[in-house]
């Protein structure tokens, strides 16, 4: 029989940059296992809309911290209907719209949005519940105790052909947005996009989805099956 994954708390940590398949694999996984899911980027992006929503400049750094601190969030874990609210808007829509996906790149390198965030997200990996949770900086800042940290990469090719689909955007344009997103995310001052030392690298280009979740539960049972 195939060994199970401990049902106890553990936290699987998902980095990688955008359309490295990081929200398909980390929800399939948390369905997989039993595990919450929390997308940490959808976080970044309500906090964006709440931004522009009010009229801010998103290079106004004094303004989105204000912005950033007066709005509360709700999220839903539920790896079947993961869930966001700004100030009890539902705004799972509005935050993969282009105006938000344009912005949130400069508000989430302010480090007042950083801090408050990352103290979020820690609480709620830190309920009693196993969660696998995605995003930049999961196993470098957020959660580097998790017991699976894994770095998800894919060729700029796969990647801008997998968010052409998901957006109906045109390949080439799709490409040069996310090479801007890449350089930004990646240059920023605050916690950037950056592979811990002890993550496990996984190329996915060219791997069909199943592939590569069943490959990460086998490590997660490896990890914490002891
Ligand atoms: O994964 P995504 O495309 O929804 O993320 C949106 C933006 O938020 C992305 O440009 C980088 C930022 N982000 C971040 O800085 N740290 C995280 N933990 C998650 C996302």
């Amino acid at each position: 029989m195939a060994e199970q994954v401990r049902t106890g708390h553990f936290v699987v940590a998902v980095d990688g940059p955008s359309g490295s398949g990081k929200s398909t694999v980390s929800r399939r996984l948390a369905t997989a296992t039993g595990a919450r899911y929390l997308d940490t980027g959808a976080m970044y992006r309500a906090i964006t809309w709440a931004v522009l929503r009010s009229g801010v400049d998103p290079h106004d750094t004094p303004g989105v911290v204000k912005v950033a601190s007066d709005v509360t969030l709700t999220v839903g874990t539920d790896p079947a209907a993961p869930h966001i609210s700004a100030d009890g808007v539902a705004v799972d829509v509005e935050i993969r719209s282009q105006e938000v996906t344009s912005a949130v790149s400069a508000v989430a390198a302010v480090p007042a949005v950083r801090e408050r965030l990352v103290a979020e997200q820690r609480a709620l990996i830190d309920q009693p519940a196993p969660i696998v949770v995605e995003g930049r900086d999961i196993g470098s800042v957020v959660a580097p105790d998790a017991d699976l940290k894994v770095y998800l990469t894919a060729s700029a090719e796969a990647r801008a052909m997998r968010r052409s689909a998901e957006t109906a955007a045109d390949v080439a344009a799709t490409a040069a947005a996310l090479a801007r997103r890449d350089r930004l995310d990646s240059t920023r001052a605050a916690d950037p996009l950056q592979q811990s030392a002890d993550a496990v690298e996984l190329d996915t280009t060219g791997m069909g989805i199943d592939e590569v979740v069943d490959r990460l539960r086998e490590l997660l049972v490896a990890r914490t099956t002891r």
